[in-house]
């Protein structure tokens, strides 16, 4: 296969315009400015954008409840800026995902306006209603202890309406042919502006067949192939990044069983595994969770990522698996969110520990997939705990230590940038690590460039090696006659393991990253020490493996 896959070998970095940058000094941040910021966006080496969602919207769930899918609200710029955006990126080689919320809309869209307001209104049956409450009302819920219900009563319709998430948040009724192809036209229109696809929201609830005497959700998953299929046509090298947590069993009803549905989603079975394995050291459910993922088609992606916008889901770890988890990282009740998640930043969950932060994005990075990256990990950004919900890991950017961070002129920004204390803007922040060479975001920088010249991962098969410790993962990547080894040491404590590499390209290993050579013993063996928390990337078989690479 020609490598025209571009998500295969990408580096995604996922932002909100909101709290980037702002250059007209209203205190929230727009397009302009994150215009202004792509330099820095290319310095660090990122491939490809997730702009979390700026449409028009009341902003009750930081966008997810949008007003108008062909617009940009007001506040971030105009469509005109948003043109110049893409093309900013186009001209650095930046690609630009956005999200596509449409499992719901805001109850402010004028849709569901129109809806309510008469039963023979054109809109009515674009969402999901009952005229009494049904039996399940109350099940479902994916905020609990902020969401009580999945119906809500709407006076003015005089009937139940469906909602998977907030009650602000009514469903589309998905399996209508009108609202599919409205769907298909939202997509249409945003290509056209230059986007290169769509992180879409809540797929599962999407293409989940809705109504009152819906009891259990049946997915209509070859409405997948149809979104592919449009967007293909649209434009060829267009991509979905699905949001879905399912068990790895449906896995491939996402991606196709000939990868004709979903290029992408994110991996939810080994972000919740990789959070234990940090918290206890044991990696052996992790390895169980990427054997579990492995996908069998060329076109399938991962998107590998540690933190989101969202609540750190556990959900799917056994409840002592979960519990463990808590105990080492959101101890507090006010770290915890909806009774199966943290809403914590990484860099505070690992009290800042240089070593484990390394080794968090350095096995994130090297997982089989694409890294996707949150703005301010770079820096290691910190949280404020006293904002509600997930919004704790939403501040501004930390830019420098101008006043607000460099973020904004404005006194008020949107949400308070972090200040005073080990996560202040005042010492985690871009301008300061710039200038040093030992920085977070410096050796952030040199990891995503190692990455990209590792095609292997994001392409290759990969094998898990025996390393008969729990605390260290041997993963061993092999494409096109080239070979690369990353191990790391999840462990407090040094670790000493003993590797075999197996027949081909053996030989001896080529530290990526530092000046080190391992050469095997007698019985063919590579004996690695792995210091506390320690990484290594390898090249397996030397450097002039370029000359060794095959074309197919
Ligand atoms: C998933 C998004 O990631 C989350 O932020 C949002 O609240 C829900 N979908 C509802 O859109």
């Amino acid at each position: 296969m020609i490598n025209d896959l571009w998500y295969k070998n990408a580096i995604i970095y996922c932002l909100s315009v909101s709290t980037y940058m702002d250059a007209d000094g209203d205190g929230i941040g727009d397009f302009r400015g994150l215009m202004n910021r792509l330099d820095y966006l290319q310095g660090l080496g990122v491939t490809a954008i997730w702009l979390m969602p700026f449409q028009p919207s009341p902003l009750r769930d930081d966008g997810y409840d949008v007003a108008d899918y062909y617009g940009v609200d007001p506040r971030y710029g105009t469509l005109g800026d948003f043109v110049e955006f893409t093309h900013g990126c186009k001209q650095r080689g930046i690609r630009v995902l956005i999200d596509l919320v449409v499992n719901h809309t805001s109850d402010k869209h004028p849709w569901f306006q129109d809806a309510r307001s008469d039963p023979k209104s054109q809109h009515r049956d674009w969402y999901v209603w009952a005229k009494k409450k049904p039996k399940h009302a109350d099940d479902g819920v994916v905020f609990p202890g902020v969401q009580k219900s999945t119906w809500s009563y709407d006076k003015l319709a005089k009937a139940w309406y469906f909602h998977r998430f907030y009650d602000f948040q009514p469903d589309l009724n998905t399996s209508n042919p009108r609202v599919q192809a409205e769907i298909l036209k939202i997509m249409g229109f945003w290509i056209q502006l230059g986007v290169s696809g769509f992180r879409m929201d809540a797929v599962p609830f999407v293409i989940a067949k809705k109504g009152a005497h819906v009891s259990r959700p049946t997915e209509q998953y070859d409405m997948l192939r149809t979104f592919r299929e449009f967007l293909s046509w649209r434009k060829g090298d267009a991509i979905v990044l699905a949001e879905a947590n399912v068990q790895p069993k449906t896995d491939l009803e996402y991606f196709g069983a000939s990868g004709e549905r979903m290029q992408m989603m994110f991996n939810f079975a080994v972000n919740q595994h990789l959070f234990y394995a940090l918290a206890t050291g044991d990696s052996r459910p992790l390895t169980k969770a990427i054997k579990a993922t492995k996908t069998t088609e060329a076109t399938a992606q991962w998107g590998q990522f540690l933190r989101n916008h969202d609540e750190l889901d556990l959900g799917r770890l056994t409840t002592r698996q979960r519990q463990t988890v808590f105990a080492a990282f959101a101890p507090d009740p006010n770290m915890q969110l909806y009774g199966r998640g943290i809403r914590r930043r990484l860099a505070p969950m690992l009290q800042g520990d240089r070593r484990r932060l390394e080794l968090s994005y350095s096995i994130m990075m090297s997982l089989p997939g694409t890294p996707v990256l949150r703005y301010g990990d770079e820096i290691g950004m910190g949280d404020s705990l006293h904002l509600p919900e997930r919004n704790c890991a939403r501040t501004p950017m930390q830019w420098s230590t101008e006043p607000q961070g460099g973020f904004t002129k404005n006194k008020k920004p949107t949400l308070p940038v972090i200040s005073g204390g080990a996560y202040g803007f005042e010492h985690v922040n871009v301008a300061q690590q710039r200038r040093d060479p030992n920085s977070l975001m410096n050796w952030m920088e040199r990891m995503i460039r190692t990455r990209k010249e590792a095609p292997e991962i994001g392409w290759g098969q990969f094998s898990i090696l025996q390393t008969r410790t729990p605390e260290v993962l041997a993963i061993r990547y092999d494409w096109r006659n080239n070979s690369v080894l990353v191990v790391h040491n999840f462990s407090a404590t040094p670790r000493e393991v003993r590797l075999e590499l197996g027949a081909e390209n053996s030989g001896c290993l080529v530290n990526l990253l530092s000046r080190e050579n391992s050469d095997p013993d007698a019985s063919g063996q590579h004996c690695l020490i792995l210091e506390p928390y320690g990484y290594r990337w390898f090249r397996i078989g030397g450097l002039d493996y370029i000359l060794k690479r095959s074309v197919t």
